[in-house]
């Protein structure tokens, strides 16, 4: 289980220590989250912000888009070093084209369902992703519950995956902890991101070598 530490929940006082802490706490990824306060009801930050961050890791940025026109943005996280982007099948930009623009960039491209959206909605698209994220909580927030019901869409996806003989990767976003990575670990899940499990925890390191202790 690779482990993407969402930056939601971090000091963002001192961004660039943060992403430098859970890097040596041994994140496979670094998780950022981008919200327009459109798409979803909250706002974070931007392509600038990602590009001064750059320097503190060489783990891969995972750049999750909840906006509505990703299209128009993909240029400037290009730039500003995402090695991967996820948007959402819900956003009002073209999702051929945004996937095009992706991939042009030499960035690895994902798509996003929030909990309403069926799996159907990603597979005309499957053959050209690199990862499929599952969303587990409604997103805007960090902090909320894990929906274990979005685990038959995980399984759905892993035999569509497999079945089509591709490596596309399944991601899981939203109330990972404890409790829970079991639950999407049994699901075939591959990457699953955490904020508040890590971020909240006293010590980062013992949290997330516990969170993949939990799925073996
Ligand atoms: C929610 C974000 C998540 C969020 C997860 O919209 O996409 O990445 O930070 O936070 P936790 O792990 O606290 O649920
Ligand atoms: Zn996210």
């Amino acid at each position: 289980m690779l482990i993407a530490p969402s930056l939601l929940s971090c000091d963002f006082s001192v961004f660039g220590g943060e992403i430098a802490r859970v890097d040596q706490a041994g994140a496979d990824w670094m998780h950022l989250d981008i919200m327009d306060g459109h798409f979803v009801p909250n706002l974070t930050f931007g392509a600038p912000i990602i590009k001064k961050l750059r320097k503190y890791t060489e783990k891969p940025f995972d750049v999750h888009l909840m906006i509505s026109e990703p299209h128009r943005y993909i240029g400037d996280f290009a730039d500003a070093g995402a090695d991967i982007i996820s948007f959402h099948t819900e956003c009002d930009s073209d999702i051929d084209t945004t996937l095009r623009l992706i991939v042009e960039r030499g960035v690895k491209p994902a798509l996003a369902v929030k909990p309403n959206t069926p799996v159907d909605a990603v597979l005309p698209y499957l053959d050209r992703l690199y990862m499929v994220l599952v969303m587990t909580v409604e997103p805007g927030f960090g902090g909320q519950s894990f929906m274990a019901d979005m685990m038959p869409k995980v399984t759905a996806l892993k035999q569509e995956i497999a079945a089509r003989g591709l490596h596309t990767l399944v991601q899981v976003d939203g109330g990972i902890a404890r409790d829970t990575i079991a639950i999407a670990a049994k699901a075939g899940v591959d990457v699953c991101v955490a904020g508040t499990a890590v971020f909240g925890a006293p010590d980062a390191k013992e949290a997330i070598d516990e969170l993949k202790a939990l799925c073996k």
